[in-house]
């Protein structure tokens, strides 16, 4: 692996600094934030006092009116020691929530760092709680990184240093670890697929174990087949690169007994689709299909770093489903590590057959309850839209947790229903179940429910990430690529059940 680990990459460079008058705050850029038509309120009235009315000028005009995400730079602002003040919109102060906070700070830092900036310093908003400076402490790590690991030319470079500006050092601290979290995900979902494969996604998921205080196992491919994981290595046999399981274990609650919460991810590192091939279009994104994986190591990375007291486990399970001469069939009759029997109808409903042995694996440590994230199904995009993921769960209190945790985070999340009625859509002629169902309506619902078959009665919720994890274009506050989408809602919800 070439490039550099994006974990911690931010930590020594992003600090608190006590409020200040603002005349004496030197910096390249200056970011304010004001709530909509709130010149005269918060931080955004000092600095316009400061700058003898320059904001009140811009507000009267209507340059400036602090709608949601509305950037209005202001170069050479007057009286200020700063080449650049930039303010940027909350919208309605009654409406302001940690979400916004995460993206108005994220929009900022994306502008800003369109450019090279020694120093920028962030006035921390004076009628936010420590959880939302917190949640904009993330979101300006989140937006100063973009998507240009390959290019010679930057489209955004981190900031020397970032000044918080009246913020507490812990919600700096935290922030900023959670922040970072975001960007590995992120980080590693725009790795393309001939850099992160199995083995080097294991390879970066032990590194980063080492720093977090993580225990580590990974299996390779004779630990899988002993194993019996013969599911994950159906899928893989069409691979040169050979499958990997990484399975992380955090105590932050101290003891040994079985986990609070597992965390699983589907980590396919490249999804061709396999002998039933995707075309081209399709295709072209299938790098981000390890982005269930990548945000399960992540969030697991994110909880040990700031050592939240609970037991954890993240399992991940890693193949590339490609079309070699040894590739699994369709009608190809697998028996899983559960010992359920699964007939291929397709080999591009891949990500069920990996989870069918990583559940089971899961499922056979006890833990409390089980939360997974995987790019599963094109159907739920269709039913939901690329911003919106998909909750599938046995265990409603489980579910209402998780869909709780995201609505705080503003990551929007639906529930889609779990009719036993679907059932019968997987039922198989020859084996115990397919892998696919009849026909292609409701897919992203008999997805669900062949993963419901390996987890037993073990409260668990399904989280189809098929949409937002994986962004085509750009949006204010974050650029395209890995979104790194529920990092938030996995740490908040852990947080939650550590309380
Ligand atoms: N990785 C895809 C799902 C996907 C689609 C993720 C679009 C991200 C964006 C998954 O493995 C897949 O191919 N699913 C098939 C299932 C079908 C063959 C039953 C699909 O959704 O078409
Ligand atoms: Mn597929
Ligand atoms: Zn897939």
């Amino acid at each position: 692996m070439t490039r550099e680990m994006m974990l911690g990459t931010q930590a020594a460079t992003v600090k608190a600094a006590p409020a200040a008058a603002l005349d004496t705050i030197v910096a390249d850029v200056i970011v304010v934030f004001m709530t909509e038509g709130g010149v005269a309120a918060g931080m955004a009235a000092e600095v316009d006092r400061a700058t003898g009315g320059l904001l009140t000028r811009l507000a009267d005009s209507g340059d400036l009116t602090g709608k949601r995400y509305e950037t209005v730079p202001l170069l050479a602002p007057p009286h200020l020691k700063a080449g650049q003040l930039l303010v940027v919109g909350l919208g309605k102060r009654e409406e302001v929530d940690l979400g916004t906070c995460f993206r108005a700070a994220a929009t900022a830092a994306r502008i800003v760092a369109a450019r090279p900036r020694a120093k920028v310093a962030f006035l921390r908003e004076s009628f936010w709680s420590d959880a939302q400076a917190e949640q904009a402490v993330a979101g300006a790590i989140t937006g100063m990184v973009g998507q240009d690991l390959y290019r010679a030319e930057k489209k955004r470079t981190p900031f020397g240093e970032t000044l918080w500006i009246g913020t507490s050092t812990e919600a700096v601290a935290r922030g900023t670890i959670l922040g970072d979290g975001v960007n590995l995900a992120r980080y590693l979902v725009n790795l393309p697929p001939d850099d992160l494969y199995p083995e080097s996604f294991a390879e970066q998921a032990a590194t980063v174990a080492g720093q977090t205080g993580m225990e580590v196992e990974i299996w390779d491919e004779h630990r899988l087949s002993r194993e019996g994981c013969r599911a994950m290595l159906a899928v893989g046999r069409g691979s040169v690169r050979p499958p990997r399981l990484v399975l992380l274990t955090y105590r932050g609650r101290g003891g040994d007994t079985p986990p609070d919460l597992a965390l699983v991810g589907k980590g396919v590192t490249f999804d061709s689709g396999g002998l039933s091939l995707k075309p081209s279009e399709g295709m072209l994104t299938m790098k981000c299909d390890m982005a269930g994986g990548a945000t399960m190591l992540a969030a697991a990375a994110t909880i040990a770093t700031l050592k939240l007291p609970i037991n954890l486990v993240a399992a991940i399970g890693l193949v590339e489903n490609m079309t070699g001469p040894a590739a699994y069939k369709l009608g190809d009759v697998i028996t899983a590590r559960s010992g359920t029997t699964i007939e291929i109808h397709n080999t591009d409903a891949e990500g069920r057959v990996v989870l069918a042995d990583v559940l089971d694996v899961v499922r056979g440590l006890g833990p409390q309850r089980i939360v997974d994230a995987a790019t599963l199904t094109g159907a739920c995009v269709v039913a939901l839209g690329l911003d919106v993921a998909g909750l599938f769960t046995n265990d409603q209190p489980l579910c209402d947790a998780v869909a709780d945790a995201a609505r705080a985070m503003g990551e929007p999340v639906w529930q889609l229903p779990m009719f036993p009625e679907y059932d019968e859509q997987i039922k198989s002629e020859v084996a115990d179940i397919k892998n696919v169902g009849e026909g292609r309506w409701g897919g992203a619902i008999t997805a669900a429910k062949f993963l419901e078959r390996f987890v037993g009665s073990i409260p668990w919720t399904h989280v189809d990430i098929a949409g937002p994890a994986f962004a085509e274009k750009p949006k204010p506050w974050i650029d395209g690529g890995g979104t790194g989408t529920l990092v938030r809602t996995l740490v908040t919800l852990a947080q939650r059940l550590s309380q």
